[in-house]
């Protein structure tokens, strides 16, 4: 089926709140500076404009997120128009105001399709990837006798879900095995048709994984699976909104991904494509009231009442990608990507578990640094070099998971790459020092602190910011969930200022402690 052009700019978002006067409703206030507009993406962008693309994002500067396959920060125009969204309906919730909203959903609908080269009546509006999936694992009819042929190497929620599904209507599970390093395209082609049979009705991947980042020939799989008879599904968890996905052209009949992911949407929104010719094959899971008005929502998506003023969020964090240019973000993220691989590849005993070959990766590199407890090495990225990134355990591929996107910078980049390089040459070694500090908070009414008093302050060793603060009112307490900490009272010339306390407890406004 042809893709229904549109163009899900902003202004189809802020004409939908316009109607009816209602503009006077929305305005900001949601808490949080609002960015100034992102000039237009320039042919060869520089580090300049991504830097203008992190200033969209309300992460404090400093701040490195490098976990995108797991979780994305919005940038500050999708949390004013969720917030505007939600003031609106809890000033008005009659369902003649929210008739705005319901359009609003309708309107995220049509950003998706256009967004994945499809149309609106494929798309439904789910709760995030996992729901996805089991919409289709629990809404096909399938029997004994039945086979469906999975990659090993995929989420719970397209592994798991299929196994008790299986066991629950007798259908048989098959797996191709993921190997690593990736072995390459015509390798995995080769091994799903192997394990193809007359009786299999469903073929399940993912389009990468969160793994290690391993990308698969969605294309090939999804049309070995048509010359076969059998139904497709691409888990596009890890591709929605990093890559530039164009579904016109992969052609799966079900494609799963979530809004809070690399789309950077509001959190709980996702999509679930499925293509006109399978529709006939699905049936609800969830029946209820306030379906979707076109196509296959209208019968997939009566969830009863949803978060629309999120929904609409969705639509704006789409129309952001969209704006800054989907390539161009692809581009970047890899771009990204490819540093950290050839810094993390210097370090010695450093192994990265993630192939360097564009076409077998995408975002997201994993490695396993040297010998260092990867559990500890996590936190200590995050509480001293203010590194956010996902660890994985066990005997697989163990390690730690750097995922950056379009709102990191180069310096992210070597950031974090000289954090391993020194982690690995002086070991972690976790010995916060725990500072006892007088403060003397003056009561706030958006934030209520505890009592005037003494709390102790968490700083590592020779950090430059504050690495977390206590707020028992008793330092002793404190000091005892520290033992192995050495005690010393703080004082300004320590830099321990009045001011990196205060940003750290996120007071509404200077002013409002001392330091001691
Ligand atoms: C490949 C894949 N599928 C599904 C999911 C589940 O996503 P969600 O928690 O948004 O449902 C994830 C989450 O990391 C994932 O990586």
């Amino acid at each position: 089926m042809r893709a229904r052009r549109f163009d899900p700019g902003r202004r189809d978002f802020a004409r939908l709140f316009a109607v009816g006067g209602s503009a006077a409703l929305f305005h900001a206030g949601g808490g949080w500076a609002s960015a100034a507009p992102l000039r237009t993406t320039p042919a060869s962008p520089d580090e300049r404009f991504w830097e203008d693309v992190r200033a969209q994002y309300v992460m404090p500067p400093g701040y490195i997120c490098l976990n995108a396959a797991n979780l994305c920060p919005s940038p500050s125009r999708v949390l004013d128009a969720y917030f505007e969204g939600t003031r609106s309906v809890d000033r008005d919730p009659s369902s003649q105001n929210r008739q705005k909203t319901h359009d609003g959903r309708e309107a995220t609908r049509r950003a998706i399709a256009a967004f994945l080269r499809v149309t609106p009546e494929e798309i439904v509006i789910t709760r995030n990837t996992s729901e996805s999936n089991n919409a289709v694992s629990s809404g096909l009819d399938l029997k004994s006798g039945d086979e469906v042929l999975l990659f090993g190497d995929n989420h719970p929620s397209n592994l798991a879900a299929w196994r008790q599904k299986a066991e629950r209507f007798g259908f048989t599970v098959k797996l191709v095995d993921q190997v690593n390093p990736h072995p390459g395209h015509d390798y995995y082609v080769d091994a799903f048709r192997k394990q193809l049979s007359p009786a299999t009705r469903v073929v399940a991947f993912t389009h990468v994984t969160s793994t290690v980042g391993d990308l698969l020939p969605a294309k090939q799989l999804c049309a070995l699976a048509r010359e076969r008879g059998a139904i497709s599904l691409v888990d596009g968890a890890q591709s929605f909104g990093a890559l530039d996905v164009d579904l016109s052209d992969m052609q799966p009949d079900f494609f799963s991904g979530s809004a809070h992911k690399w789309p950077c949407g509001p959190k709980e929104n996702g999509i679930l494509y499925v293509n006109a010719r399978v529709q006939s094959r699905i049936r609800p899971t969830i029946v209820s009231l306030y379906p979707g008005e076109v196509g296959i929502s209208k019968t997939m998506e009566a969830f009863g009442q949803r978060d629309e003023p999120a929904i609409i969020g969705f639509g704006e964090a789409l129309a952001f990608q969209t704006k800054v240019g989907r390539a161009a973000i692809e581009r970047r993220s890899r771009e990204l990507t490819r540093a950290l691989v050839e810094g993390l590849r210097r370090i010695d005993g450093v192994k990265v578990w993630t192939h360097d070959d564009p076409t077998r990766s995408a975002a997201i590199v994993s490695f396993q640094p040297a010998s260092l407890d990867v559990r500890k090495l996590h936190q200590a990225l995050y509480e001293r070099d203010r590194i956010v990134c996902a660890t994985r355990g066990g005997a697989d591929r163990p390690g730690l998971r750097f995922a950056p996107h379009f709102y990191n910078l180069q310096a992210d980049v070597d950031r974090a790459v000289d954090a391993i390089e020194r982690y690995v040459r002086t070991g972690v070694c976790w010995n916060p020092t725990i500072y006892q500090v007088r403060l003397e908070l003056k009561p706030s009414p958006e934030r209520p602190i505890p009592s005037p008093g003494l709390i102790a302050v968490r700083r590592a060793p020779g950090a430059a910011t504050v690495a977390g603060i206590d707020r028992s009112p008793d330092p002793k307490a404190s000091c005892r969930r520290y033992p192995r900490a050495r005690r010393e009272q703080s004082d300004r010339s320590r830099g321990l200022t009045a001011a990196r306390i205060h940003r750290r407890l996120a007071l509404p406004a200077s002013g409002h402690l001392a330091v001691r």
